[in-house]
């Protein structure tokens, strides 16, 4: 397995804007908090949020996007559940979730957007968010109109979990790194 400072350098080369690279930020953190609540490999699940959009800034159709960044990552050697976690994040590919990591990735993609999309309108940010303002928001069919609704639902369930916990779980490890996210941690 890359060292995490490769796994960073190459999401730098491939993306430049600050609003996707926030966005990888968010998705790695919530990974890294179901990472370390099931005891899995961080590592691991840390590399596949950072760069399961790696191409996307390149490559932003559906005929290119994850291939181009997963062909880039086999070649550079990055193990296969990594490739097949990102494969699968989008629903255009068919591509299975089978492992935990792969239902996770899905899982918490949208919503770490969504929740970064509240963080915005709040004057304190991450802090003292709750899955209720954020339940709140998602039945607000004008906010965040990008964001799909049905994936966020659709992830939770596969993996098992009530919607208000997950909910709680990305905003916990979205407040672990959020400096990071572009918001401030005090
Ligand atoms: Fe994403």
């Amino acid at each position: 397995m890359q060292s995490y400072a490769e796994a960073l350098e190459l999401f730098h080369e491939w993306t430049q804007s600050d609003s996707l690279r926030r966005h990888a930020y968010a998705v790695e953190a919530a990974m890294a908090f179901y990472a370390e609540k099931h005891s899995a490999d961080t590592l691991k699940w840390r590399v596949t949020g950072l760069l399961h959009d790696m191409d996307y800034e390149k490559h932003q159709t559906m005929d290119e996007h994850p291939y181009v960044g997963v062909a880039v990552l086999r070649e550079l050697g990055y193990p296969e559940d990594v490739c097949e976690a990102i494969l699968g994040h989008g629903n255009h590919t068919g591509v299975e979730r089978t492992s935990l990591m792969a239902k996770t990735l899905f899982a918490v993609d949208e919503l770490a957007g969504f929740i970064t999309a509240v963080g915005y309108v709040r004057p304190t940010g991450l802090e003292g968010m709750t899955p209720k303002s954020v339940t709140k928001k998602l039945k607000d069919k004008a906010f965040a109109a990008a964001v799909n609704r049905e994936d966020i639902r659709n992830g939770a369930e596969d993996l098992g979990i009530e919607l208000p916990q997950h909910i709680a779980n990305v905003i916990a490890g979205m407040q672990a790194d959020a400096t990071r996210l572009g918001f401030s941690s005090s």
